[in-house]
């Protein structure tokens, strides 16, 4: 397991920090492959489609946008609790995961945040591109982040996974929990709701730009800010989780919860042959790419939306070959965003 100890270099930006951030993470990935398993059970389907009208659009800073969702008949949505997520069905057909980020217990509209990913799959740039009136279909809400009652908090949130997070910050300042808030992004340009969440409690928030602070903070630094046996909840890139779940020991938090929202990094991937029945088209799938990355690029209208092996959106019926299951997918099927196969696979695709 990796050293908890914090260099005194980690207080300063630097090359040493730089090596010893990278080591750690190395580590990490090591230690995770050994361990991994997922904090939460699996969100289960909501059969419920629930037709949506875009009734306002907001910047919320640059390439986010916060999109108001409301009952095109003005009706009460269904309820949710924070840490849940819709899955909006984009009238291009491809289906994507947004987290409910607006006031909990409102029932008269949604509110999501989306960032703009130019080398994503197209799912945000069409969220971009929808205008007041648009209407949209969403399935859900369902809850794969569930948030429970404790007495302190430390809430970690990088980038766009602010927006899990902040429903948990408002509903554990309205209990009067112990709570902390350590925020961080790219630069402060680049992090919305910042000035939401200081209005609940400045104090309690830190928010920690990296063009402010030097490069991004190591698990360690952004676990010094927990109370005392606080409860961890915890959404961002992949390095930040990683980092936080290595130093987890020895905090002083007592339990850890965390959701990412890019697809896992792949260990012990080995290369495989993939082959498109209805096309026939056959692909070579790297050892450090996932199938659907490589399908993707010969389909691009294969449909995906978690890219974690646990929503189901992405399975195929599996035709020959033997599947290295790493998701959730059965009964002859394959979750092809994080499964790999042993030497070749015939899909249904
Ligand atoms: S995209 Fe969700 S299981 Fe593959």
């Amino acid at each position: 397991m990796a050293d908890r100890t914090v260099p005194p270099a980690l207080n300063r930006p630097g090359p040493d920090r730089f090596l010893w951030t990278l080591d750690k993470f190395t580590s990490g990935m090591e230690w995770l492959h050994r361990n991994s398993r997922r904090n939460h059970p699996p969100a289960r389907p909501v059969d419920r489609d629930i037709p949506l009208v875009v009734s306002e659009i907001q910047a919320a800073v640059d390439e986010v946008v916060s999109l108001r969702l409301t009952d095109p008949g003005g009706g009460v949505l269904p309820a949710w609790q924070p840490g849940a997520h819709l899955d909006v069905l984009l009238p291009s057909g491809r289906k994507r995961p947004y987290s409910l980020c607006g006031e909990p217990g409102e029932r008269g509209y949604y509110r999501i945040a989306v960032r703009r990913l130019a080398d994503g799959g197209g799912g945000s740039r069409e969220i971009h591109d929808l205008r007041p009136g648009s209407r949209i279909t969403a399935r859900g809400p369902r809850n794969a982040f569930p948030f429970i009652t404790a007495p302190r908090y430390l809430f970690i949130a990088g980038g766009i996974g602010i927006t899990p997070i902040l429903p948990m910050v408002r509903t554990a300042a309205a209990r009067g929990a112990d709570w902390r808030l350590v925020y961080t992004g790219r630069s402060r340009e680049s992090m919305p709701f910042v000035d939401e969440l200081r209005s609940l409690a400045p104090e309690r928030v830190w928010i920690r730009p990296d063009t402010e602070f030097g490069i991004p903070a190591s698990g360690a630094e952004l676990l010094e800010h927990a109370p005392r046996a606080a409860t961890v909840y915890c959404c961002g890139p992949v390095p930040m989780i990683t980092g936080v779940r290595v130093d987890l020991p020895g905090s002083g938090a007592d339990s850890l919860h965390w959701e990412r929202f890019s697809a896992p990094p792949i260990v012990g991937g080995r290369p495989f042959d993939v082959e498109l029945a209805r096309t026939g088209i056959r692909l070579r799938v790297p050892a450090d790419r996932s199938a659907l990355e490589v399908i993707g690029e010969a389909v691009p209208e294969v449909p995906y939306s978690c890219r974690q092996g646990f929503c189901g959106t992405c399975h195929v019926r599996v035709l020959a070959g033997a599947v290295e299951h790493r998701g959730r997918a059965a009964d002859g099927r394959m979750a092809i965003c994080v499964s790999r196969a042993a030497d070749r696979v015939v899909l249904d695709l």
